[in-house]
């Protein structure tokens, strides 16, 4: 068992050696996995291939697919008109609902056995209701989580059996916004639409601007960021081999559900010690 110094130095020259290969212009981009693809270097935002994170849509305006367009990893695997329609097993809506605890989505696998970093661009939408034209979540298939609403965003974080979302048993999982190395967004088209944010009515579903969300060994942890607070950015995810506990504290217990409501958190990278708040990358300097 290593000392909490150590373990914390490991973490800090991870997320240091991702620095190095990350496009130092804008930090929110996701590390490529494989930045010797030259495809991959390649960003939207040229004519024709829009940034995913800037269309905007009412969730009655949404078209077929936010995403057809055939450049850089596109076109979007599934579509985002989900109703009655397509609900069931196979389907391949990548519109996320994310209203309340009883009543959310993640992504996950549309293949049996998926592992996250193979169909990153493709997942799509499992629903804990059967409302929103999409795969369900099995019952049972979620053992605890912690809902809570801040200030700043929405956070709910838990414990799933990977299958419950089509992943393999064995995926350690991985992390997904709607940026990504290209700006195309993992999953590429994927929207996600909340009753549950300020920036909604408290009925008319709103579509979320920024999230970011973890899958995978059988945990789960997804932040909803209200679009009127761009400063600072509680959805910048910048340290995605850490996975929920570091990104996304919380008080989920296995077996217990609940609801709550929080203070916004540090944003990630920073923590609080001794009343200090101190930069997480700095704990490799001083040791
Ligand atoms: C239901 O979804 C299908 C498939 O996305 C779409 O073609 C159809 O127009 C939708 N129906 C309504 C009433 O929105
Ligand atoms: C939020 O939306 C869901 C369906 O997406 C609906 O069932 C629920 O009643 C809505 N909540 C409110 C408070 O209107």
């Amino acid at each position: 068992m290593p000392s909490t110094k150590v373990l914390l130095v490991a973490l800090a020259a991870a997320v240091h050696s991702f620095d190095a290969v990350r496009a130092a212009e804008d930090p929110q981009i996701t590390p490529a996995p494989t930045p010797t693809t030259p495809e991959r270097r390649q960003v939207a935002g040229g004519s024709g291939t829009p940034i995913l994170s800037t269309l905007h849509y009412a969730f009655t305006d949404l078209p077929y697919q936010v995403y057809p367009f055939q450049v850089l990893r596109g076109p979007q695997f599934g579509f985002n008109q989900c109703n009655s329609t397509t609900l069931g097993d196979n389907s391949n809506c990548q519109t996320l609902i994310f209203n309340s605890p009883d009543d959310f989505c993640l992504w996950g696998s549309p293949d049996a056995n998926g592992l996250i970093g193979n169909v990153e661009a493709k997942v799509v939408a499992y629903c804990t209701k059967p409302y929103h034209g999409t795969r369900v979540i099995p019952p049972g298939s979620i053992t605890g989580l912690q809902w809570m609403k801040t200030p700043g965003y929405i956070q709910v974080s838990g414990f799933i059996k990977n299958n419950g979302i089509g992943l393999d048993p064995t995926d350690q999982g991985g992390e997904l916004d709607p940026h990504g190395a290209d700006l195309q967004g993992n999953p590429l088209g994927g929207v996600v639409f909340s009753n549950g944010t300020t920036d909604s009515d408290g009925h008319t579903l709103t579509q979320v601007f920024n999230w970011n969300t973890f899958v995978g060994g059988n945990q789960f942890c997804f932040k909803a960021c209200y679009n009127s607070i761009t400063s600072p950015d509680y959805c910048e995810n910048r340290y995605d081999l850490v996975g929920c506990t570091y990104n996304m504290p919380s008080a989920a217990k296995d077996g217990e559900f609940t609801s709550c409501e929080g203070d916004v958190q540090d944003v990630v990278g920073v923590y609080t010690t001794n009343g200090q708040s101190v930069l997480f990358a700095h704990v490799n300097e001083h040791s």
